[in-house]
Order: C-alpha cells, then sequence, then structure tokens
C-alpha cells in the first residue's frame, strides 16, 4: 500500500474537492496539535526576572519577552527549542552509537552531492532562496558552535580532499540546563516569533544599533545603504551570520520599507515620538513580511490549489481576501450541504476523516483565518519554534554556485560571479558594482536548485568560515539532525503522523539512486537521514516543491507561529497598529515593495502577481486599457528583450509544418484580438523572424483615415515562410499599431504566396497585404485559408481605419483597399541575394532607418477569369497608389523567443470589414 498522503487527489473534484482537502489538512494540524507539541524550557526561572512595562502592551520588545503577559518568555530570545517528537523516546545519537553511520562526508559525496550539474527549479526564481534565508533568520539559529571536542570522522576513500578526518564542531550545548537532563535541549539565540528580528535584533543591543534614533527611522546613509562593520564589512543589521550578496539585498529592501512606513506613519502623527514611530514601524513591516511569506513566498513553493487556498486562509480565513470573501461564503455553504457526499470521496481515498460530526474546531480554523480578532491560542503549550522545525529548513539545495547578472530588460547573461564570492564584505562591494536594481532584475528571472538528492550546492561542501576553516556544509547538515535527536527518516514519519516506508523504491524510481541509498544504509530503511529522505522524496503534491514530511511539519508550525502571537490576533487591530498601519499591510506586497524601492524595474514586474515567480512576460487582465507606449514597451521589454536568443543559440529556420497550419490555428489568426500567443504556440508558417519597433510617419495630405494619419508605437516582425533551401525564399511582414486603451490593430503583407525563388534578399521586392491566388502554389495556404474566408489571400485594413492612435474612434473612415511596402532602396541595392541568413541583414540596421514607404489605394480589388486580366486590374491599381508614409526603425531588429513565437499578429478576415 503506498504510504504516502491522498488528501491532494481531493483536487481532481474542483473546488469543492479544494475545500475538502482543506478541512483534512485543518484535521492533520489539530492532531499534530494535540500529539506533537513538546514544551522543553522552564518558564518560571526564565520569567523571573522579565518585567512588561507600558510599552511591551502595544509594541514588540527587543529580545520577544512579553508578547504573551501572563508567560512573558514565552517565544523570547535564549529559549530552548520545542520539539515536535517525543523527546522522552530521545534520539540524540553519540560516537558511542550511530552519529557517525553511515559517514557523514559519505552521504554528502555520494547522493548530495551536485558535482556541477545543477538541477533547477524551474517554477520558481532565484529571490526564492534568498527570502527563504532572510525568514530563517528571523525566526532561528543555534548560535555559535563550540570549540570543545569536536565531531571527528574519518574521510572516505577517494575522497578529493585527499585523506585525513573531517572535524565540526559541536552544536553549543544549552547553557542553562533545567529539569529533566536527559533530555537534550538547545536555545534559540533569536528570538521564536515572527517579528523582522533579522533586521532588528533578538536584544537591546544590536536594536540600539540599527535604529538612527530619528524619526522612528533604521540607519542608512544617504545613498540608502545600511552601515557596515569596520572589521568584516558585513552590514549592522539586526543578524549577519551566514552572509551573501541575496540577504544584503532582502535586508536593504526591508530596512528601506521600514523607513518609508515610519515616513508614511509621521506624516499621519506629525507630533509622534521617535519611539512610537519606531515601535509601529517594526510592527507593520513584522506583519507585512509574515503576510508576504504567507500568501506569496509559500504558494509560489507549494504551487498548489489546496495549498494556495490554505495559506491565504492562514491569513485572512477562507474568505481568501477581503474581496473574495463572498465566493468562498458561497463554496463553504455548498461544502456543508454536501459533506456526506465528500465524506463518502474521503473514505475512497482511504482518508479517516469524520467530517460533519464530532470536533468542528478544525473547521473552525480552517474556516476563520488565524490572523487578526481572534485570542491568541498555544493549545496548552508555550509557544516555541521546535529542532524538526529547524531540520525542514534546511534548504541549502536551493542555492546556485554562480549568480548570472543581467541589464534589466536583457535575456543575455552580462556577468557570472561565483556564489562564494558574494559572501560577507564582498556583497557590500557587489551591490555597489553591478547595482542593486540590476540583481534583483537578474534573481528575478534565474532559478534556485530544486530540493533533491544529488543538488546540493559545491561551494557549501567546501565552504570556508572565517575562524573555523573549510567545512562541508551537506555532512553537517546532516550530522546536526542526528547530534540534536532529530529521529531518522522512517521513524520522524511514524512521530508525526505518517505512514512509514516499506521499501527503498517507494522514494524513488530512479535505480542508481536506490542502488546508492542502500549501499549508504546498509539496506536498512530505518538508517536513512532524515534531510535524505526529505530530499529523496519523488511523491509531491502537484506543484509542491518539497514533500509530504517536511510539509506536516511546516503545517503545525506555520499555524502556531502566527495563532499564538498577540500581535498577530488580539492586537492585531486599528488600534495597535494604526488604521493605515493595517492597511499597509493588507494591500502591500512583494512586487509593490520591491517596485517603490526600485522603480527602473516596474516595467520587468508589469502582471507579476507575486515576485517569487520567474518574472517574464505577464497580460494582466486590464492591459487592453493602457496606453499605446506601455503596452508597447510591454511587450518589448518583458517579451522580445527579455526572451532573445543569446549568441550562437539563434534556432534555424525550420520547413513550414502543414499539419499545424490546418489545426484550429487558422481561426485563431482571424478571432483573436491579442497581442500574446497562449502558452506553447508555435507559428506553423512563418516560425523564425526579426523584430523591431518602428513608427508609422505619416505623409501629408493623404485622405486615409485612423492609424494611417500616423502611429508612434508599433511592432515589425520580418520574416521567411519556411527553411528557404525547402521551398524557395518567401518573405512576409506582420506590423502591429498600438492604440491608447483599446486593442492594437495588425497588417500583415508577402510578395507573393509562394515567394521570390532563390533571392536571398529580403527587401528585393514590395510585399503587400493582398497576393494573387496562385494556380500552382504547392502550400496549399489558399485552400486552408479559404476554409475560413472567402477571400483568403486578402486581409483587409477597415479597422486601422476606423480608429486613432489615442483610441478616439474615427466617424468617416477611409480605408484603402490595398497597401504596398515598397523597401528602402538603399537597402534594396546592398544586401545580398545569395543564400543567407536574412536575419543578420537586419540585426545590422540602426535605430531611425526608414525599412519602408508604404503606398496606397482605394481602388477596389477586382479580379478576372482571364489571369491577363487580374494582372492588368493589379497594375492599375499599383499605379494608381500614392505614399502614405513611412516606416522608421525605433529600435534595433532582436531576434527572440517571443519575436518567434509569442507575438500574435490577428488576421482582419474581408468578411470582419
Ligand atoms: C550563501 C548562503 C548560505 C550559507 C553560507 C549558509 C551557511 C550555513 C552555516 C555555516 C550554517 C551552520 C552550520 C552548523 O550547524 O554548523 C547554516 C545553517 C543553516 N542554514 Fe544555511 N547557509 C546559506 C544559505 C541558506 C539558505 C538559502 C537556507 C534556506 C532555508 C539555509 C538554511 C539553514 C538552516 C535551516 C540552518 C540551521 C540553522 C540552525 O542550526 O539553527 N541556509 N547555514
Amino acid at each position: 500500500m503506498s504510504p504516502w498522503v491522498t488528501w491532494p487527489a481531493l483536487t481532481k473534484f474542483g473546488s469543492l474537492g479544494v475545500m475538502g482537502a482543506l478541512l483534512v489538512l485543518a484535521g492533520q494540524r489539530e492532531d499534530l496539535l494535540e500529539n506533537n507539541m513538546f514544551d522543553m524550557e522552564s518558564w518560571g526561572e526564565k520569567n523571573a526576572s522579565i518585567v512588561c512595562d507600558e510599552r511591551s502592551h502595544v509594541a514588540r520588545t527587543e529580545d520577544g519577552t512579553c508578547n504573551i503577559l501572563d508567560n512573558p518568555a514565552e517565544g523570547s530570545a535564549n529559549v530552548n527549542f520545542g520539539r515536535n517528537v517525543d523527546p522522552a523516546s530521545s534520539f540524540a545519537e553519540s560516537e558511542s552509537g550511530n552519529l557517525l553511520t553511515p559517514n557523514p562526508r559519505e552521504v554528502s559525496n555520494l547522493i548530495m552531492s551536485r558535482g556541477g550539474d545543477f538541477k533547477p527549479a524551474t517554477t520558481l526564481n532565484f529571490i526564492a532562496t534568498s527570502w527563504i534565508q532572510f525568514m530563517v533568520h528571523d525566526w532561528f539559529d543555534h548560535g555559535p558552535r563550540t570549540d570543545a571536542n569536536p565531531i571527528e570522522f574519518p574521510l572516505p576513500a577517494g575522497d578529493v580532499l585527499g585523506s585525513g578526518t573531517m572535524s565540526v564542531q559541536r552544536t553549543r550545548p544549552d547553557p542553562d540546563v533545567s529539569g529533566d537532563e536527559s533530555l537534550v535541549t538547545y536555545e534559540n539565540i533569536n528570538t521564536h516569533w515572527w517579528d523582522g528580528s533579522q533586521l532588528y535584533g533578538s536584544d537591546k543591543e544590536t536594536n540600539d544599533e540599527v535604529r538612527s534614533f530619528v524619526d522612528g527611522k533604521l540607519k542608512v546613509d544617504s545613498n540608502g545603504r545600511l552601515p557596515t562593520d569596520f572589521l568584516s564589512g558585513k552590514p549592522v543589521t539586526g543578524f549577519n551570520e551566514n552572509w551573501w550578496v541575496g540577504l544584503s539585498m532582502l535586508h536593504h529592501l526591508f530596512t528601506q520599507e521600514h523607513n518609508a512606513i515610519a515616513d508614511m506613519l509621521k506624516a499621519n502623527n506629525p507630533g509622534a515620538s521617535d519611539q512610537w514611530l519606531y515601535d509601529h514601524a517594526r510592527l507593520i513591516n513584522a506583519a507585512l513580511m509574515a503576510k508576504i511569506h504567507t500568501v506569496e513566498w509559500t504558494p509560489a513553493i507549494l504551487a498548489n490549489p489546496v495549498l494556495e487556498r490554505a495559506m491565504y486562509a492562514n491569513w485572512w480565513g477562507l474568505g481568501g481576501d477581503r474581496d473574495k470573501r463572498d465566493k468562498f461564503q458561497d463554496d463553504l455553504d455548498e461544502l456543508n450541504n454536501n459533506l456526506g457526499e465528500l465524506g463518502g470521496i474521503f473514505n475512497l481515498l482511504g482518508i479517516d476523516n469524520d467530517l460533519g460530526q464530532g470536533d468542528t474546531s478544525s473547521i473552525e480554523h480552517a474556516l476563520a483565518g488565524l490572523v487578526g480578532s481572534r485570542t491568541p491560542n498555544n493549545y496548552g503549550v508555550p509557544y516555541t519554534l521546535t529542532e524538526e522545525f529547524v531540520s525542514v529548513y534546511r534548504m541549502h539545495p536551493l542555492l546556485r554556485d554562480e549568480i548570472k547578472v543581467y541589464d534589466i530588460g536583457s535575456n543575455v547573461v552580462d556577468e557570472e560571479i561565483l556564489l562564494q564570492d558574494t559572501r560577507n564584505g564582498d556583497a557590500e562591494d557587489l551591490l555597489t558594482d553591478v547595482g542593486q536594481d540590476r540583481l534583483w532584475y537578474s534573481f528575478g528571472i534565474t532559478h534556485p536548485g530544486a530540493l533533491t538528492l544529488n543538488n546540493y550546492p559545491d561551494f557549501l561542501r567546501n565552504l570556508s568560515m572565517p575562524l573555523i576553516g573549510d567545512i562541508d556544509m551537506a555532512a553537517i547538515d546532516v550530522l546536526r539532525d542526528r547530534e540534536r535527536g532529530v529521529p531518522r527518516y522512517n521513524e520522524f514519519r511514524r512521530q508525526i503522523g505518517l505512514k512509514p516506508l516499506t521499501s527503498f523504491e517507494q522514494l524513488s524510481s530512479d535505480p542508481q539512486l536506490v542502488a546508492d541509498l542502500k549501499s549508504l544504509y546498509n539496506n536498512d530503511i530505518e538508517m536513512i537521514d532524515t534531510l535524505v529522505g526529505q530530499l529523496a522524496e519523488e511523491t509531491r503534491p502537484e506543484g509542491f516543491g518539497f514533500g509530504e514530511t517536511s510539509f506536516q511539519i511546516f503545517i503545525l508550525n506555520a499555524s502556531r507561529r502566527l495563532m499564538t502571537d498577540r500581535f498577530f490576533t488580539t492586537d492585531y487591530t486599528d488600534e495597535v497598529y494604526t488604521a493605515e498601519g493595517i492597511d499597509w499591510v493588507e494591500e502591500n506586497t512583494m512586487v509593490d515593495i520591491i517596485r517603490r524601492h526600485y522603480p527602473n524595474l516596474a516595467s520587468s514586474l508589469v502582471g507579476m502577481d507575486n515576485a517569487f515567480k520567474p518574472w517574464g512576460l505577464k497580460i494582466p487582465e486590464d492591459y487592453q486599457s493602457w496606453s499605446a507606449q506601455a503596452k508597447q514597451d510591454h511587450l518589448w521589454v518583458n517579451g522580445a528583450l527579455r526572451t532573445s536568443y543569446e549568441d550562437g543559440e539563434v534556432p534555424a529556420i525550420e520547413p513550414i509544418d502543414i499539419g499545424g497550419l490546418i489545426d484550429s490555428v487558422l481561426w485563431k489568426k482571424v478571432q483573436d484580438a491579442t497581442d500574446v500567443t497562449p502558452p506553447g504556440y508555435s507559428k506553423p508558417i512563418h516560425p523564425r523572424g526579426a523584430l523591431a519597433k518602428v513608427q508609422f510617419v505619416p505623409t501629408a495630405g493623404h485622405g486615409y483615415t485612423g492609424l494611417f494619419q500616423g502611429a508612434d508605437h508599433g511592432l515589425l516582425r520580418l520574416s521567411v515562410t519556411g527553411d528557404p533551401s525547402d521551398r524557395g525564399f518567401a518573405p512576409g511582414l506582420a506590423l502591429k499599431l498600438m492604440v491608447d486603451g483599446k486593442r492594437s490593430e495588425n497588417v500583415s503583407a508577402l510578395y507573393t504566396l509562394s515567394g521570390q525563388g532563390d533571392n536571398h534578399n529580403i527587401f528585393a521586392n514590395e510585399l503587400s497585404n493582398y497576393v494573387q491566388p496562385e494556380v500552382n502554389e504547392t502550400l496549399g495556404t489558399t485552400t486552408l485559408f479559404s476554409l475560413v474566408s472567402r477571400k483568403p489571400t486578402l486581409v483587409v485594413m477597415s479597422d486601422m481605419a476606423k480608429v486613432n492612435q489615442d483610441g478616439s474612434p474615427v466617424s468617416n473612415a477611409n480605408t484603402p483597399s490595398q497597401v504596398y511596402f515598397v523597401p528602402n532602396g538603399d537597402l534594396k541595392n546592398t544586401i545580398s541575394t545569395a543564400p543567407h541568413d536574412f536575419r543578420d541583414d537586419l540585426t545590422a540596421l540602426n535605430p531611425g532607418t526608414k525599412v519602408y514607404d508604404v503606398y496606397a489605394t482605394s481602388k477596389s480589388i477586382k479580379t478576372s477569369i482571364w489571369p491577363w486580366v487580374t494582372a492588368r486590374y493589379a497594375r492599375e491599381r499599383r499605379n494608381s497608389a500614392t505614399k502614405v508614409g513611412e516606416l522608421v526603425m525605433a529600435s534595433p531588429f532582436t531576434l527572440s523567443q517571443f519575436g518567434d513565437t509569442g507575438i500574435f499578429f490577428k488576421h482582419q478576415r474581408y468578411e470582419d470589414r
């Protein structure tokens, strides 16, 4: 029988299934709260010297005391980690037992090492990596290790470090062991609360160093930069261990955010003191970070509909957000009416759930949300984070070994910096040399590593630590769990209410990995280390970046951090935060914050609703209402530039995909009024081209209306129908003219259907929106297009004449029947006709170059059964055409994925004129 949880299967039952799965999760959380919270602290002793003053009733204290007024040490700094597994069954391992079995370095070498083969997590960006370390530093740290009696083990045979031993310092023992001394306890040197202590410190002395004591602000210089420590070069901030540039970026961002909040508070409360402003700004900033983590980071890494809803529920209740409350209320009513039916589904899936009867509190929690206006509830166990919580956040494989730096908007790597060269004081130099906005952009578009085995960053396996020497973090991660009494994987699962595994094959389908695991753990499934098992889990709920074992710890602690904290429950109110403060928390997102402090990134962030997902072209719902320029910018920066091919990676021109042509694409071509294709679309004809921004500069005095009177924001794509060596060189043009507040207008033009033979000069011939049907046309496109139009070789332009570029309609539109794009003579005469890639000619042109004169006629298009008569009509139309304007390049031509597959040009049919 499968050992894995079954709730993910509910998602296939649509939104009711999602609700059902949520209730299962809420039920699980309830069980965990009952069975898996173990207190490891003697509160009486800790509380003895704490006095909660007036300020602590309405503000977070420096060391986290006085959040819970009748147990003031709860959750504060230097309080022991609790446990999620029963400490009475003590799992701490020593050298006389299994501490060194198997050899931690061997685990690292055999199944952790990335060995240069980076496996990306493609649904996330690299900001997600820095973010979680930034959060971890808010939540916990075991503090400096101790020098006494280090743990030593031999380097395995064949190790790249040679022979000898590896030495790891032990975790600092609990300085005031109290109570049962047989229980292994360790202190968290940071506050356990979600209170921004990574910025504000976990003691008064650190807090005094980071504050400016003016207007409630934190210390920054005139450039918004944090002061640095003279010796280490690292910033002065709340917690600056394991420092690298990703952390530095986040500390700068949220220090500046604190100061922006303080400015807002001061503007609303002009007489307020520095202390009042500081205390309120901290409350607001900390809650904002907690909200971003809950409703943005978590749904990005666990991209599953159930989880997303669950995290929204944690913050807002199942109402989702203030606006969507009604919709979910309806779903809930439906759910209540269907509990019986869903119960059946649960039984089918083997989920033991007695919904509808018995304990309603889990349902109540899932429905009501944890944040706001409820009394804090620690379920009878004083709040602390736990050793097992630390263990599941050992997410070092998220790190890359190098940072790729890009210019804003670009897809071309400008430089690569080894991650180890971004550490400690080097991080601050990089912020200056590379620029914070370029770094944010670069992190936004690159991926972190996937949380799997054989993906541990190489630099962390040979990490140089000041005053400590070189260490292997992968070996240390494994060793720490054993040392600190986090049980091995199978026991860990049993302890937290999951089923144990019965075979190695249940973990992974990779035979090599299974063989390695078996040999490493001597075929004993009970010996698999917790971290190894978690990273190996191949069966994961859909969209999950990590597996169910970590998730089980996560659902318990993530909720507890909110529901036990007075400032997220009873005191999450206008009175304590101020009304503007609550609005600031509720209404700002990570995207807003990045945009506020790095306005240059505004266009890179357009349409992004989650800053932790890879940044790219997103078309938001209100896109059509934007100005012509904003739409052109968006398609250009986030479409063309962002996906331009690197040198040497420009794809070859494929032959025409005739099968693809027959597809529904033809209908799409005439029906869709969009600028961007749906994901996965590829052009069956004209698959490769070059794209430039252009202006249509009108000639004075012609009578055609609307966009024929000028369009400043256009995109021009020049292409050939397919591989010229296959069916000859057949050039084509597509032009999109942007309109303020309305959809764009498009026109396409060809020379002839079958092209110009072996002449490879793209500017050799005039192109037109009307071409003659051809008797011998090999492709059969005429026949195909005639499925959707009576005039398959014509695209009409009446819509283009009906609207001006400022969006105003034209009352008496005057449309040409045919236009001619006449190539600039200089280009025509200088480009080679010999076989070569036409795209090279285009990318060599400079902005400002006129590419075409545009001629137009209003003579109607007539044909005859006699080809020579049809040809005469065509000649007469051409002779009557007058120049109406010029197409002038407003950027270079670029070759990009967007230009090839992303941009969509609608054809206007004769029937739709
Ligand atoms: C350049 C980046 C990083 C460096 C240099 C670094 C280094 C370290 C070091 C030296 C330790 C202490 C090892 C020990 O117990 O002896 C540690 C612990 C840890 N790291 Fe990282 N780390 C980095 C990034 C991250 C990231 C991205 C995460 C993601 C969550 C993370 C999560 C943790 C956790 C959970 C611990 C355990 C803390 C504790 O024992 O209290 N680290 N890291």
